[in-house]
């Protein structure tokens, strides 16, 4: 994907929205700043196509070259996530049909049918038009397809390929019933006519969880098609420009490790919330980068202040934006860019931040602190880019389980499968031990530990596979609401946690809800020694027989006090832990240091609390990032080693202190 010496820097420009002169000083403010790639024309649909067939593209064509002229790429987007009014108007079936049964009219973005045939057919004719004018364009760094894909349909066309796509996957309506487990209130089929999309219309919101989850799998390999559609088109013009989408932050409705297998690179947009903890930012670039076993990715948009969207858009503080840029890097991104360049001065998002801010100064803080950032991503240069984060420690993820675990009514209503997941990551995260996301069914080869927080959904061989990884050796730790379901989310016969049992060497009989204000204990056996003797533990509390298992730690409450509520299995040569309760952060941190410990892994350097570590290895060199995520001075503590600060030059060794907030980009020697 490199084509520039360095980090593209840049972001969402929307030219069209006004006139030379703007355009004129734009440019001079993007040089200013160090701007070196921009996003473009993402929301344009309307002005290239003004009528079926009828191309405009004198316009871009101008702003290209000028963006060119002033040395700097674009990342061409095709403007499909925003269809003209004439085809909305002309073809209604290119409009989504929603949950509840109303066809939508035209207005708002992201808002067609990705089964629309018509909206694909006009979808592949402008992406063909982009591609002829531009596709050998020198500019022309990286294509991005539409924006933000997420719509759900439930239009007859979609109901129509939902059936194919069902035939397809069962071949029988027998199979179909089977998986679907219809005798459960007399769902039966005798047809694949007969089946229904899941909405309001018929399910009433108690959905068949089976259904709505092959639902999702349909809508995701509909978007991932729809993606396909514009990707053949541009690649067919020039194989060598790497294409990719923007994710929306919010990643739960389509199953990205899915929609992402036919791109080139991954890219997504981060817009935390302000009460977000670092950890928790982290994981979502650290899942990102699993996506495609690694890859480096793009980060397409973050907000260079605050938002408009959320209740309250606090604004970004001083070096905060510098701080989540590194951030990103630090964990795979290859690209710092933004939503957006220039502000709106019109539209829902008038009031979202940007680079230029409606003043149209420079003498902002924000295009200051552009420009700073700028003037460092420059010194940097290419020194991380395409590099891998080393890892001994893999998490398993999987948007099926996720889907499963929350569309099931019960045991809990909080069920937050991606929040429990943070849980354990975090406990890597502050200990600085790098983490690899991976899809169930991943490569398992060369990783220690591998933690699988509610491994609801146990398919695609992940049981077998986790089983043969423990005997070989390594450690798997599990929780909690695992080995329940199969792919079909049909609860296995036989006790929990299913597949997962005789690694485990227990048995879960029931699980208890707590509500929000419960807590119970957890009492630590003579095998555990923790800090403290004692930790509270809340929210699911499984009834578990220990049988080869060793007891580490019990319940101190209630009807099963006594209990088991920790256990580890010696497996093979490897060990098995389960912890069947949601206990208190410290016991899993605690626990965690312990089974990292015994291992052999070590966090990356010994640093203070609040320090944030990582590495990217590449052809290149051998880079480590240093964020300091507290508001006072912390270390960190490099020994021996001698590293060069990428941003000055500096070189540095031993104990090395960061100001409040502040970041660190070094090379090894
Ligand atoms: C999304 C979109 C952008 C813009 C930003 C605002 O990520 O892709 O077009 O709307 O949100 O935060
Ligand atoms: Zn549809």
């Amino acid at each position: 994907m490199k084509k520039a010496d360095r980090i593209y820097y840049g972001g969402d420009y929307n030219p069209d929205q006004w006139g030379d002169a703007v355009i004129d000083e734009d440019m001079r403010l993007f040089q200013k700043a160090g701007i070196n790639l921009l996003t473009l024309p993402v929301f344009s649909w309307a002005r290239l196509e003004p009528d079926e067939g009828v191309y405009c593209f004198d316009w871009l064509d101008r702003i290209i070259d000028k963006i060119w002229e002033h040395g700097i790429y674009v990342c061409l987007a095709t403007p499909t996530t925003a269809q003209p009014a004439w085809l909305s108007t002309r073809y209604p079936e290119v409009l989504p049909v929603d949950i509840a049964g109303r066809r939508r009219t035209h207005g708002m973005r992201v808002f067609f049918c990705v089964n629309s045939l018509k909206y694909r057919e006009r979808a592949a004719a402008i992406a063909t038009e982009m591609a002829i004018r531009y596709a050998h364009h020198p500019a022309l760094a990286m294509w991005h397809v539409s924006n933000e894909y997420g719509t759900y349909c439930y239009c007859p066309n979609c109901q129509a390929k939902f059936r194919v796509w069902l035939k397809r996957r069962y071949g029988t309506v027998e199979e179909l019933n089977n998986r679907w487990h219809t005798t459960f209130w007399g769902r039966i089929v005798s047809d694949f006519e007969e089946v229904t999309l899941p909405t309001e219309l018929n399910d009433d919101y108690r959905f068949n969880p089976a259904i709505q989850l092959d639902y999702m799998r349909f809508v995701t390999d509909s978007t991932a098609e729809c993606f396909v559609n514009e990707y053949q088109v541009l690649k067919s013009y020039n194989p060598d420009i790497p294409i990719q989408t923007n994710m929306s932050g919010y990643i739960k409705k389509l199953d990205q490790f899915t929609l992402t297998k036919n791109l080139d690179i991954v890219g997504w947009d981060n817009y935390p919330w302000p009460d977000d903890p670092p950890y928790f930012v982290a994981m979502k670039h650290d899942i990102m980068r699993g996506l495609k076993g690694g890859q480096s990715f793009i980060l397409t948009e973050q907000s260079p202040n605050q938002q408009n969207w959320q209740p309250y858009n606090l604004l970004k503080r001083p070096g905060e934006v510098r701080r989540l840029s590194y951030q990103a890097m630090a964990h795979g991104a290859d690209t710092c860019l933004f939503f957006q360049m220039r502000q709106s001065i019109g539209g829902q998002e008038k009031f979202h931040g940007a680079i230029i801010s409606h003043s149209g100064r420079d003498d902002t803080r924000v295009f200051r602190e552009s420009m700073e950032l700028g003037k460092e991503l420059a010194a940097i240069g290419d020194a991380f880019l395409e590099g891998r984060t080393p890892a001994k420690v893999g998490m398993l993820f999987d948007w099926n389980n996720w889907w499963a675990l929350e569309l099931a009514s019960g045991p809990s209503r909080d069920m937050d499968y991606l929040k429990t997941f943070s849980l354990y990551y975090k406990t890597m995260y502050s200990q600085n031990i790098a983490v690899d996301v991976l899809r169930f069914g991943a490569d398992l080869t060369g990783y220690e530990i591998i933690v699988a927080p509610m491994l609801y959904m146990t398919k695609e061989g992940v049981a077998e596979q986790l089983t043969e990884f423990v005997e070989k050796g390594g450690t798997v730790v599990t929780t909690v609401m695992s080995g329940l379901a199969d792919e079909n989310d049909r609860c296995i016969f036989g006790a929990y946690p299913g597949k997962l049992k005789e690694m485990l060497g227990i048995w879960v009989e029931e699980t208890d809800a707590l509500r929000p204000y419960e807590k119970n204990v957890m009492k630590l056996t003579d095998s555990l020694v923790l800090p403290e003797k004692e930790y509270e533990c809340g929210f699911l509390c499984d009834i578990i027989h220990a049988e080869d298992a060793q007891v580490l730690a019990a319940y101190g409450e209630d009807f099963y006090a006594g209990g088991p509520c920790v256990t580890v299995n010696e497996y093979g040569q490897g060990k098995a832990y389960y912890i069947g309760t949601q206990p208190e952060q410290d016991f899993l941190e605690e626990l965690m240091k312990v089974i990292v410990k015994d291992s052999g892994i070590k966090p990356l350097y010994p640093a203070e609390a609040g320090m944030e570590l990582t590495r990217r290895v590449s052809e290149k060199g051998d880079v480590v990032f240093a964020i300091n995520h507290n508001k006072h001075t912390s270390w960190v503590d490099f020994g021996e080693e001698q590293l060069i600060n990428l941003m000055n030059g500096e070189v540095l060794t031993g104990k090395v202190r960061l100001a409040a907030g502040d970041v660190l980009v070094c090379g090894k020697k």
